[in-house]
């Protein structure tokens, strides 16, 4: 049987992929703060780099599916030391090890490398351009690793939710939590991305892992809307009251860092590569309903 490490396999995206993985795959996981209550799971801050390197080394996975990172994008602009460290640093140290010690290595980037102001989708040829300093580390994160090591999987991706994990809640979790409470909510007009059921993901990571691809894949959902438009189709779906959404401006939120306006990926390398498709936001979202036990 194959061994996978999952780094943070206390968030979102790590608890899919072990969830999806364990029954075939030995599954190794990590967490950093948040302990979960799962086999083989062994407590790692990335940015100690002995550490780093002692565990894989003993465990020697086939795969390393790495989705720490320090992500919420305004706290990375008000603490650009701590950002590189964990999402610059920490992967390097990760990417060293999986060269050392032989494991293919998979890292999760982010749409908000593109600066929002080419009309059709990106693809993995178009050149990016950062606008805030989470999305700048996560790409020199991804040109690191293409030095340091030859075996590895970049994903780029946008706005996960899905059921899982054990920090902070999803958005499209809260907003259902918070219709279902009967509370007002905002979600911005002006910010197009695609999002993405994170189980659509996990699949398509150990998918490409099983097929032994190599190189940069955009993986997200199929439809591009904003997340005011997202959240009246979270209402619809979960049958809430979607009067209780107030669509607003990204300048009304005075967000720290700036964000781009609109940015769609194009899939259809990964499917081609997987033979899987991404859902449209209408599949994810019922499939995302059938999982919520409020
Ligand atoms: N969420 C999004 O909308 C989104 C969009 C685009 C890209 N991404 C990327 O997708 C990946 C997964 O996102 P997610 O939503 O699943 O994140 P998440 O739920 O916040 O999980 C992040 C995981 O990383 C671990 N971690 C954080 N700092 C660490 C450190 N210094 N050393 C070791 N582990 C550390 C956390 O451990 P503890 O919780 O135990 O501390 C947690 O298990 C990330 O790389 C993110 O940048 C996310």
């Amino acid at each position: 049987m194959k061994k996978i490490l999952i780094i943070g396999v206390s968030g979102l995206l790590g608890n899919k992929v072990y969830n999806l993985a364990k029954n075939d795959y030995q599954v190794f996981g990590t967490y950093n703060t948040h302990k979960p209550s799962i086999e083989n799971v062994y407590q790692l801050d990335v940015t100690k780099r002995a550490d780093v390197f002692k565990l894989i080394g003993n465990i020697k996975p086939d795969f390393v599916i790495d989705t720490h990172a320090l992500h919420n994008v305004d706290y990375c602009e008000l603490h650009p030391e701590e950002a590189w460290l964990v999402n610059v640093e920490g992967t390097k140290n990760v990417a060293e090890a999986c060269k050392t010690f032989g494991c293919k290595y998979v890292f999760i980037s982010t749409d908000y490398v593109f600066d929002g102001k080419k009309a059709t989708p990106y693809t993995e040829k178009d050149k990016p351009n950062p606008l805030n300093y989470y999305a700048k580390t996560k790409l020199i994160a991804e040109e690191a690793i293409k030095i340091l090591t030859t075996d590895y999987i970049i994903a780029r991706t946008a706005v996960l939710f899905g059921v899982g994990g054990l920090g902070k809640e999803p958005f499209a979790l809260w907003l259902v939590k918070k219709l279902k409470s009967g509370e007002e909510v905002k979600a911005v007009i002006d910010q197009y991305n695609n999002p993405t059921l994170v189980d659509n993901l996990a699949e398509m990571l150990l998918t490409l892992c099983e097929k032994d691809k190599v190189g940069l894949f955009h993986i997200t959902g199929k439809t591009n809307l904003n997340r005011y438009e997202f959240s009246i189709k979270i209402a619809e779906t979960f049958g809430l009251n979607k009067e209780l959404i107030r669509p607003i401006t990204t300048p009304e939120l005075n967000q720290v860092a700036p964000r781009p306006r609109k940015v769609a990926l194009d899939v259809s390398k990964v499917e081609r590569a997987t033979k899987l498709k991404a859902l449209t936001i209408d599949e994810a979202l019922n499939i995302f309903k059938q999982q919520v036990s409020l």
